[in-house]
């Protein structure tokens, strides 16, 4: 059967580094018959110029029928006057809302030649191969009630609600086991049971889907503070992290940073699984914006958006060797010096978008 791709480049350098990942799909179709068709439609701000808003039906139709998406970025200077609801970034926020995407994917990987742009020491980082599973639609974020109230003796009163349901728990449990067998089987589950209700439910629904439906993996429990901790001191002592949204929303952020540039992380969100057709929804995507400081000059780093589409090899499409070639070819353009401006180095020579996209797809 064909593999459907939906590439939804975006604004600013988010057209440009899709070429580059175009380019690479091109190869896998050529060397390894890998029946990938590919469909593209506007999105964020090009789309509400276009097409009166930031995501449109017809896109959405195509987005929730493809085995998975490709978004590059949106926003921009240029949209600053548009209404709030029609705004690049609400295109975004309806893909991940009406797909269901609940579970976020943040990779920390680190390059053996970016190892010393790190700030921490080259033996704490190098070859770290981490991923933080992050609960994306739930948590404290969007619980009930979230208010400001006046109290009578006229101090006020804010409210956030951390909420979760069993189902909610359940299905990024799953998620992460399931991610896990595609690695080396161990996760780790954070929360903070020691003083709240919900990181006590956490850790029991947590542990019982591992001992009813995935018994032959590894289940470990930090507190998510000393998770925090350990994770900067020897991060390599974990594999796969799972979290709720407002602790995996921090400590994705923070192993994002162990191992450099913006231009260089990767991301997925990811859907349930599909009980008909055993697939789940997808949506893969670099953690940086649109760089309009940029946009234009042929000079953005395509690997963070390459490296969204090895993500994508690897859990919307079972295709690991491929997954690993790929990410293999930038590890070694790396190595043989070749770099986009955002992580030169002394003795490396500078390419474009252009030039690393090629470099990558030769390798
Ligand atoms: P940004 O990530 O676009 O840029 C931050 C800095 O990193 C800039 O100096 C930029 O040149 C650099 N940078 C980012 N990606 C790079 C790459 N691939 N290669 C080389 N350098 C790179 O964040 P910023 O400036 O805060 O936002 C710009 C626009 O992007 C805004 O409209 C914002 O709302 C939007 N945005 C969109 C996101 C998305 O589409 N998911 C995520 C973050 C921001
Ligand atoms: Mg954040």
């Amino acid at each position: 059967a064909s593999k459907t791709l939906l590439l939804l480049p975006g604004d600013g350098i988010g057209t440009e580094i899709m070429v580059e990942v175009e380019k690479q799909i091109a190869i896998l179709n050529d060397v390894s018959n890998a029946g990938f068709e590919t469909e593209k439609a506007l999105v964020g701000g090009s789309a509400y110029d276009a097409e009166g808003a930031p995501v449109s039906d017809a896109t959405m139709t195509l987005a929730q029928a493809a085995d998975a998406v490709l978004f590059g970025s949106v926003g921009g200077p240029k949209w600053d006057g548009v209404p709030y609801d029609k705004r690049p970034e609400a295109g975004l926020l309806r893909l991940r809302k009406e797909m269901e995407l609940f579970a976020n994917l943040r990779p920390a990987i680190c390059y053996p030649a970016l190892a010393d742009a790190s700030s921490l020491k080259r033996e704490i980082i190098e070859g770290l191969d981490i991923l933080i599973l992050r609960e994306l639609t739930g948590g404290v974020y969007f619980g009930e009630p979230k208010e400001i109230i006046d109290l009578p003796n006229g101090q006020k009163r804010a409210i956030d609600t951390q909420v979760y349901e069993t189902y909610e728990i359940e299905r990024i449990a799953r998620a992460a086991f399931d991610l896990a067998k595609t690695r080396s089987g161990k996760v780790t589950s954070m929360e903070k049971r020691n003083v709240m209700k919900s990181g006590v439910f956490w850790n029991e629904v947590v542990t019982r889907i591992h001992k009813d439906e995935y018994p032959e993996m590894t289940l470990e429990h930090e507190l998510a503070d000393a998770g925090g901790m350990k994770l900067v001191k020897a991060p390599k002592q974990f594999d796969v992290i799972v979290t709720d949204n407002l602790f995996g929303d921090m400590l994705s952020d923070i192993a994002a940073m162990l191992t450099g540039s913006l231009g260089m992380l990767p991301s997925a969100s990811l859907g349930a699984v599909d009980a008909k057709t055993g697939k789940r929804k997808a949506l893969y995507e670099p953690v940086h914006g649109s760089a309009p400081d940029i946009a234009g000059t042929g000079k953005a780093n395509p690997l963070a958006m390459i490296a969204s589409l090895s993500m994508g090899l690897r859990y919307s499409f079972e295709m690991i060797r491929e997954a690993d070639a790929l990410e293999a070819a930038i590890a070694e353009t790396l190595e043989a010096g070749i770099r986009t401006v955002d992580v030169m180095a002394p003795g490396c020579s500078e390419v474009g978008t252009t030039g690393m996209g090629d470099a990558v797809a030769e390798r």
